[in-house]
């Protein structure tokens, strides 16, 4: 059986506690997709784990760890949190894999990624500055990159680096007048990564084959959500790859047919951190509400998120274009307290009533939310693991958006801890 996790909204959904459940049925876990710009939270216990890189299956030791093709990855982020799980006891010797065709985040990826937000002023995307579009766009222009492979042949990637870095520095001072960077720098930093980091280059795709065939079970950790899509999310408030079910084939380099589950993770409502049009976002003392009692404040860069209801429109998008068997609802204890929750079930735009989410930012930007409201719940829900023991009118509340999204809600969170997290 092999499974894949989605974020249905713009990200911070919850996919790391998702992950980390399934994990104990799964035999490998593969990040897939973003880099270093994810933070994926894990609470097992009273241990908390922030991961950027590694996938969340991590945590648990016997679980074998892969980054695949489509990860972009920063080494110093990914030594860190290696060094991170080693002080608490886990190993990731033998059983983590890293892609070498995976494409390596630099220093000048960072450099650029916040040149280029400062020179974007008010138009700024609000990126995570974790060299995530300049890397990726490296990709995409194909003449001046390293893979992590290249890490293996340091003479190779000495020159290569000093051609990079003559043309970087040409671009850097004639856009911004900066000043050079030194290729030398860049390149002693490689050889340290190289030194900790070959023992776990390898080709992923022969490895993730070779497992499907001897009958292991796999499990894909989207990074980012739907809704960021660079193709088919809000552009150009989106991150640079594809992070929508869509990716996870191109990604990986395992075929989406030989996955028997989609699981999306939503939120009871909705968050965004950075720019960008967002219908049911609460600029006011429930958005407040909700970002204190969740503790929406992001896992990467700290930034507080903006909050606001539940998107029906936008979830059952990012369920059609992913095809998702089932939904992962999260953060549900949050909501307690509220008199009346707001659902929104479809946008006004131009003065008609729509139903499909227009991945089209001026569109969206154009769309009222229509609501319909829903009874809130006083009770504290953090302690529930039945659904039957959750108080009537969240009981309601979710089998409402299982109705507007058309799909099963099989897992409900009621807290940050592995074990609170109801089952359906
Ligand atoms: P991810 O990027 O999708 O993995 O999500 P993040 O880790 O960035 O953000 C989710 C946050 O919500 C983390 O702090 C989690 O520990 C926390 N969390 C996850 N599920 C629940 C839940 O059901 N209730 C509450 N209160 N917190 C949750
Ligand atoms: P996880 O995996 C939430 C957002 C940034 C910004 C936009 C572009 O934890 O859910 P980028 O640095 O990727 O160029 O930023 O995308 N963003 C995320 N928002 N969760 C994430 O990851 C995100 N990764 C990127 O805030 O709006
Ligand atoms: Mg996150």
């Amino acid at each position: 059986m092999n499974s894949c996790v989605i974020g249905l909204q713009w990200g911070d959904e919850g996919k790391g506690k998702v992950v980390d459940i399934l994990a104990e049925h799964s035999d490998i876990v593969v990040r897939y997709g973003g880099g270093a710009n994810a933070g994926h939270t894990v609470v097992v216990g009273d241990e908390k784990f922030a991961l950027h890189l590694l996938p969340s299956g991590s945590v648990r030791p016997n679980t074998t760890c892969v980054i695949a093709n489509g990860v972009v990855v920063d080494p110093e982020v990914l030594i860190e949190e290696i060094g991170r799980l080693a002080k608490k006891g886990i190993s990731l010797a033998k059983r983590l894999l890293v892609s070498e065709n995976a494409h390596v985040v630099l220093d000048y990826h960072k450099m650029e990624d916040r040149l280029r937000e400062e020179s974007l002023g008010k138009n700024k995307i609000g990126t995570t500055a974790r060299g995530i579009g300049p890397c990726y766009a490296d990709k995409a222009g194909r003449g001046y990159c390293v893979r992590v492979g290249d890490l293996r042949d340091l003479d190779t990637l000495r020159a290569k680096l000093r051609a990079i870095i003559e043309y970087k520095n040409k671009i850097f001072k004639a856009l911004y007048g900066a000043e050079p960077i030194s290729d030398a720098e860049i390149f002693e930093k490689c050889a340290c990564y190289a030194e900790t980091l070959a023992l776990f280059i390898t080709d992923t795709t022969e490895f993730l084959h070779r497992s499907i065939t001897k009958g292991k079970s796999i499990l894909f950790e989207g990074a980012q959500g739907s809704l960021l899509d660079i193709d088919h999310g809000t552009f150009p408030f989106v991150t640079s790859s594809n992070s929508s079910v869509l990716g996870m084939p191109s990604g990986s380099g395992v075929p989406a047919k030989m996955v028997d589950k989609f699981v999306g993770v939503a939120k009871a409502y909705s968050t965004r951190v950075g720019a960008g049009p967002f219908p049911t976002e609460q600029d006011n003392e429930i958005g407040q509400y909700i970002r204190e009692r969740g503790n929406e404040y992001g896992t990467t860069t700290g930034r507080p998120r903006r909050c606001g209801w539940f998107d029906a429109v936008a979830v059952s998008y990012s369920v059609t274009i992913g095809a998702i068997d089932s939904v992962a609802l999260m953060h549900l204890d949050t909501l307690s307290g509220l008199k009346e929750l707001k659902i929104c079930r479809a946008y006004r735009i131009d003065g008609e009533e729509r139903h499909f989410f227009p991945a089209n930012t001026a569109r969206l930007a154009n769309a009222a939310a229509i609501y319909e409201t829903a009874a809130g719940w006083d009770e504290d829900i953090t302690e529930v693991n039945d659904f039957n023991d959750l108080p009537t009118n969240a009981q309601d509340y979710v089998c409402r958006l299982e109705e507007l999204t058309k799909k099963p809600i099989t897992m409900i969170g009621v807290g940050p801890k592995r074990s609170q997290t109801i089952t359906r």
